[in-house]
């Protein structure tokens, strides 16, 4: 819902007429790319970025985490530029934690940065740590295999509600991980979703995952990309594994694989 048209609400993430090119402009990934994440703090929004790859979910998510910037164009969180002291945090498919440091410390590392006395982050990162799971883990080291695939993303995850619950960016995160960890983890995600009301942008190429976890999927066309359509989930909010057999939500899986086929031959 919008709000009167005197008062529009600002929106949490925008780009504005992104363009992205390399080598003087003779490769031109993304052009004339617009994005709009509406702000809807009393729910948060879970937005799906679908795309083949290569398409540039990586690098608009790199704009929004204030790694890279466009060749052109505008990228606003709340309204401001992205900089230093307005950006999101960014969980990758690698895992990326420091293995030299233990569950606690990694967990914290975002409050150490800030300047905040240990007894006080260790009891918000503790918090953390047992809302993803680990719990009895937090002194072991962040690294494999002392801790699994599953487990070292419950750590990113937990390390990046602790730097900024509002808006989390997620790379693929579980491409990596085996069906079953995947599943939980997916499960997981919509819990701390449903708890934090955070505004999450996930990239996958796996339409089943899109659905299952999305609000909004924005689909994106290869190179030079754009967002070209925009699917409303319209399941309820609270997701369980068995809603994956409903026929509506298969009805939306195989909505997008028409989609993605017609889109794979566009110019
Ligand atoms: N330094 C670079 N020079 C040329 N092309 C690049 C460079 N960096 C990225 N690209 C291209 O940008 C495109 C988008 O990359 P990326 O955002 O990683 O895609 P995705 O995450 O959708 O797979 C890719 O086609 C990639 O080849
Ligand atoms: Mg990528």
């Amino acid at each position: 819902m919008t709000n009167n048209a005197n008062s529009p609400s600002t929106p949490i993430i925008e780009l504005k007429n992104i363009n992205q090119s390399y080598d003087d402009g003779k490769i031109q990934v993304i052009k004339g790319l617009n994005m709009t994440i509406e702000d809807k703090p009393a729910q948060g929004q879970f937005t799906i970025l679908l795309g083949m790859s290569g398409c540039g979910k990586s690098t608009l998510l790199r704009y929004i985490a204030g790694l890279q910037n466009p060749t052109s164009g505008t990228v606003l969180i709340n309204g401001k530029p992205v900089g230093p002291e307005n950006r999101a945090s960014m969980v990758f498919q690698e895992y990326s934690s420091l293995p030299w440091m233990t569950v606690l410390d990694n967990v914290a590392l975002p409050l150490q940065f800030k300047g905040i006395p240990k007894t006080q982050r260790y009891s918000q990162a503790m918090e953390m740590i047992e809302m993803v799971g680990l719990k009895g883990h937090e002194m072991k080291y962040a690294q494999y295999p002392t801790l699994s695939g599953g487990q070292l993303q419950r750590v990113a995850i937990a390390r990046s509600l602790l730097a900024n619950s509002d808006i989390l960016l997620m790379d693929e995160p579980f491409g990596a991980l085996d069906i079953k960890t995947r599943l939980q983890m997916q499960e997981l995600l919509t819990e701390i979703w449903l708890k934090f009301h955070s505004t999450i942008i996930f990239v996958t190429h796996d339409i089943s995952e899109a659905v299952f976890l999305g609000d909004e999927i924005l689909i994106m066309k290869s190179p030079p990309s754009s967002i070209v359509e925009k699917i409303d989930v319209n399941l309820p909010l609270k997701r369980t594994r068995d809603m994956k057999r409903d026929p509506k939500f298969l009805e939306i899986v195989h909505k997008i694989e028409d989609l993605m086929v017609n889109i794979s031959d566009m110019k």
